[in-house]
């Protein structure tokens, strides 16, 4: 996610900002920028890469005597990483600049109305969108101009302004990404994309919610609701964490934050992509034309661990709402068979990172065969991205700990709405069908936040059965087999217990061997079309002792008499459960891993991204 840093007061501007810049380094970013005010006018610098770039760039100016300004460092959406797109963005005139975090749905329809008007863009941000908007409704009051955009706009924004014309004062607003002020009456007003920027200076702090303005000045400040004008009497809360506890958002781990994170994560994937109304979703930077999608016979999926994973759920979807052959391969695997690939086959690589060298062999292997090359993908400009034909992006914010979680259900989310794309090209689902799915997608998010702290709390208690453990057994079926590889692998690589994930129909096939009493088994058994053969698998494993826990459909009492240990969830639409259902596998490896005490951010022998064969 991007990071902003605004301050007003008795110090330095520059030494402030870039501090808290630095303080927000491990939210993961490609570009960083900072403008202060001074003598009346702006100054601004930008840099892609890292901060010391910036510093680089600066020289002099890292000594400005300037008291109120912005920093940002981006995490690129829309648009490369490059310093044209970097943030501070400024208007025509150069005397009101905006950093942003967030995503602008409707930036389109609104450059289009600023081009006509005669706003000169610079960038291809939907940022930029923002300061000429603003710009075209500044007159002499800028919250009120800032009122007026923000009421033209759809999308999640926490959004820094300085306007020359207002020398003494910056706005802030929010909707959909955090935004946080600090304050203290001696060292001025901060406003801050998370606490960490904060706490050099003060422990009081006040969260704007969605839809609020702030006015911040040096000596005051005063929050306002963007939908009436009207002023709020906010809530001015300490915070007692130490940095550290601070990146993490108070978490005892990345992990977990990013756990909590999925809800989010999934909206910003979903967000400006399906109508509402119509159940049509958009996937512009795909850039596959509608021949292209129509002439394609047989798709292959191609990649490495979690996301090979997310391969194996989408087989399932593409199959059987589009109606197209689907083959999935492991990355490392793809490039040594006889690989029966033309310019009728479409891949697609999946990939957090876009950099890992299985996967990006692959796609280079497959395009010199003559296929068009599509990748999910959450890094944007990384290797992938820039050698596919066109690109989904999943919007899950920079992923720190080593174990993919919300990167993974982003993935699961970004492949059903390329399902439901696929199936409308293709004439393969009627309207009603897409618009129910697109639905009960967009509503996910909703019930995952509502189930993770209930669901997390079970866990932890549940675990203290099964943490000593030396091996474990994932079973499930149909979609949800690929779930139960994910949980095997998340509790191997943050726990080290041996674990593995299989078809619970696989179990009598030799697996079966390995139960006893103190083997312990993960069955997921939601009501779904396979569900009496789920059951029939796990009675199979209750038959022999084996230590049962289940995952299933709130109200299924039935899972009751088969073992004590059930995790429930509530329903949602069956091919929505994949994504459902990995939460718990997710929790229950955390909370083992955090209770052996291992690392569970920075596993042994792991790295985040594989850039090596
Ligand atoms: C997931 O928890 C692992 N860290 C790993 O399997 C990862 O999914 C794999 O290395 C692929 O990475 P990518 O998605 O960045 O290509």
């Amino acid at each position: 996610m991007c990071g902003i840093v605004g301050y007003v007061g008795r110090r330095r501007l520059v030494p402030v900002v870039l501090g808290g810049l630095k303080r927000l380094e491990y939210r993961g970013y490609d570009s960083a920028g900072i403008v202060y005010l001074q003598d009346g006018k702006l100054t601004k610098f930008r840099s892609e890469g890292k901060l010391q770039n910036l510093e680089n760039i600066m020289e002099d100016a890292l000594g400005a005597s300037s008291h109120i300004g912005l920093g940002h460092t981006r995490w690129a959406t829309h648009g490369a990483p490059t310093t044209e797109n970097a943030h501070p963005h400024s208007d025509c005139t150069g005397e009101l600049v905006v950093v942003h975090n967030g995503i602008i749905e409707n930036y389109h329809s609104l450059r289009n109305e600023l081009l006509e008007k005669g706003h000169k863009f610079a960038s291809e941000t939907d940022t930029e969108v923002l300061v000429h908007l603003i710009e075209d409704y500044l007159e002499d009051d800028l919250q009120e101009a800032v009122t007026k955009a923000l009421a033209r706009v759809e999308g999640s924004y926490a959004l820094g302004v300085l306007w020359s014309g207002m020398p003494d004062t910056l706005i802030a607003a929010r909707n959909h990404c955090p935004l946080v002020l600090g304050i203290h009456e001696e060292e001025g007003g901060f406003m801050a994309s998370d606490i960490p920027p904060l706490l050099p200076y003060t422990d009081q702090v006040v969260f704007l919610d969605d839809k609020e303005l702030a006015v911040l000045q040096a000596d005051n400040y005063a929050v306002y609701s963007l939908e009436t004008g009207e002023q709020i009497e906010k809530e001015v809360k300490t915070i007692a964490w130490n940095a550290a506890m601070a990146e993490k958002g108070g978490y005892k781990h990345f992990m977990l934050k990013e756990i909590y994170e999925q809800p989010q994560a999934i909206i910003d994937t979903v967000s400006g992509r399906i109508n509402p109304e119509t159940g049509s979703v958009t996937l512009p930077e795909m850039n596959l034309s509608d021949e292209d999608l129509t002439g394609i016979d047989r798709i292959f999926l191609v990649a490495c661990g979690t996301s090979w994973h997310a391969a194996l759920v989408a087989k399932y979807w593409i199959e059987r709402w589009a109606g197209i052959p689907v083959e999935v391969d492991i990355a490392s695997e793809f490039r040594y068979r006889k690989l029966l690939i033309n310019e009728r086959v479409l891949t697609v690589a999946i990939s957090q990172s876009g950099e890992t060298a299985d996967t990006l062999a692959g796609i280079r292997l497959a395009k010199e065969l003559g296929s068009k090359i599509v990748t999910i993908c959450n890094v944007v400009g990384s290797t992938m991205t820039r050698e596919a034909h066109g690109t989904v992006y999943t919007h899950a914010g920079p992923e720190i700990g080593v174990a993919s979680t919300k990167a993974f259900t982003s993935q699961l989310a970004a492949l059903f709405l390329f399902t439901l794309f696929l199936a409308e090209k293709r004439g393969t689902m009627d309207a009603k069908t897409r618009l129910e799915l697109g639905k009960e997608l967009i509503s996910l998010a909703t019930v995952i936040e509502k189930v993770l702290p209930v669901l997390q709390d079970e866990i932890k208690e549940l675990i203290e059965n099964y943490y000593d453990s030396r091996d474990f057994l994932f079973v499930g079926r149909g979609l949800n087999f690929p779930i139960a590889l994910e949980g095997a692998l998340k509790l191997k690589e943050i726990s080290y217990i041996h674990a593995e994930g299989y078809a619970s129909g696989e179990l009598k096939h030799g697996p079966i061997a390995l139960i006893d009493k103190d083997m312990p088994i993960l069955g997921i058994t939601p009501r779904d079309a396979v569900y009496q053969k789920s059951i029939s698998n796990v009675e199979e494993i209750k038959a022999r002792q084996g230590r049962l826990i289940l995952i299933g459909t709130k109200g299924d009492d039935h899972l009751k008499t088969i073992t004590d240990d059930v995790l429930y969830l509530p329903e949602v639409h069956e091919e929505l459960n994949p994504i459902l259902y990995t939460i718990p596998a997710q929790l229950l490896s955390y909370e083992i891993a955090s209770r052996r005490g291992c690392d569970v951010d920075q596993p042994r022998n792991l790295a985040k991204s594989v850039t090596v064969e």
